[in-house]
């Protein structure tokens, strides 16, 4: 797995969905960082598989906003979706903050009205700066214990507000959980060996449950694509054996305790 540059640390406000969308926020997201001119094509294949969120951005040094819309529209033109059924991210500065808020559903302005669902911000970490930001409805952050201690406390916020948490590096930045030199972390694997996925898709599967809508950027479109969608279902099912339950309720126990305990 090749670890991934990290966009800018300041704080970037987002706009989360268009008018046109009635979609919920799915809790996997296909992340379109990095993908160049691959974007297009790894966007369409995305959707293909059953990605029904799509994370863009208007950065041209890490994002194609373009070829993000390209691979939109030709599954569109295919008839694999409609657009109201994808959930779109694309961020825009802190400068239009306010501007962006005019568009929410609850703006007085009935010719703007509803035409973004929620506003969200990316890279903030410090919960202040939430609290004097209006109608913060999605924080995107790093998702790691390395430096950020599981963004524990912007978690919480946003579990107080109501917020949605998005989750980026949340492979490449948590080796010693899911790929340490020794192997993935216990619970994980016992969540691997016992539901038939990898542990990546074990550890995704974690953090979804955990209510952390998980980024995923993926390029390999035979395997980790179709995998990393398939393997809440196959977890699920698997939990409802009286084996599956006994095991994900004592994994579940030690996630918890790494990833919510101070
Ligand atoms: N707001 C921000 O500042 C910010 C910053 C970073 C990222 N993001 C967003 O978050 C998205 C995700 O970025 P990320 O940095 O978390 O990393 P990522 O692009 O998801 O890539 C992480 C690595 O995970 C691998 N991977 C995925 N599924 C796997 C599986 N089942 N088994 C093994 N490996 C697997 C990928 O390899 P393969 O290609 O081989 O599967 C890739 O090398 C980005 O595309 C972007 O949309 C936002």
């Amino acid at each position: 797995m090749a670890s991934t540059p990290s966009e800018p640390t300041s704080a970037a406000p987002t706009t989360t969905t268009t008018s046109d969308s009635t979609a919920t926020m799915p809790p996997l997201m296909y992340g379109t960082a990095w993908k160049k001119e691959r974007t297009a094509d790894l966007v369409y294949e995305a959707i293909k598989a059953g990605f029904r969120g799509i994370d863009t951005a208007a950065m041209t040094k890490h994002y194609d906003e373009a070829g993000t819309g390209e691979g939109i529209r030709r599954a569109i033109r295919e008839g694999i979706i409609s657009r109201k059924d994808l959930f779109v991210r694309c961020p825009k500065t802190l400068l239009a903050w306010s501007t962006l808020q005019s568009y929410l559903p609850s703006s007085p302005d009935p010719s703007r009205r509803g035409k973004i669902l929620r506003l969200g911000i990316s890279n903030v970490h410090s919960v202040s700066l939430l609290d004097v930001l209006p109608g913060v409805g999605v924080v995107q952050n790093r998702f790691r214990a390395v430096e950020r201690a599981w963004d524990r406390q912007i978690r919480s916020w946003c579990e107080a507000k109501g917020a949605r948490y998005q989750g980026f590096w949340t492979l490449t930045g948590n080796p010693s959980i899911w790929d340490y030199p020794a192997g993935p972390a216990v619970f994980v694997q016992a969540i691997a060996d016992g539901a038939g996925v990898s542990c990546a898709e074990a550890w995704y599967v974690l953090m979804m449950e955990r209510g952390v809508v998980v980024l995923d950027g993926t390029t390999d479109v035979g395997g980790h694509m179709r995998g990393d969608l398939e393997a809440r279902g196959k977890v699920a099912e698997w939990r409802g054996t009286e084996e599956g339950k006994h095991v994900w309720g004592v994994c579940w126990e030690k996630f918890l305790r790494v990833v919510d305990s101070a």
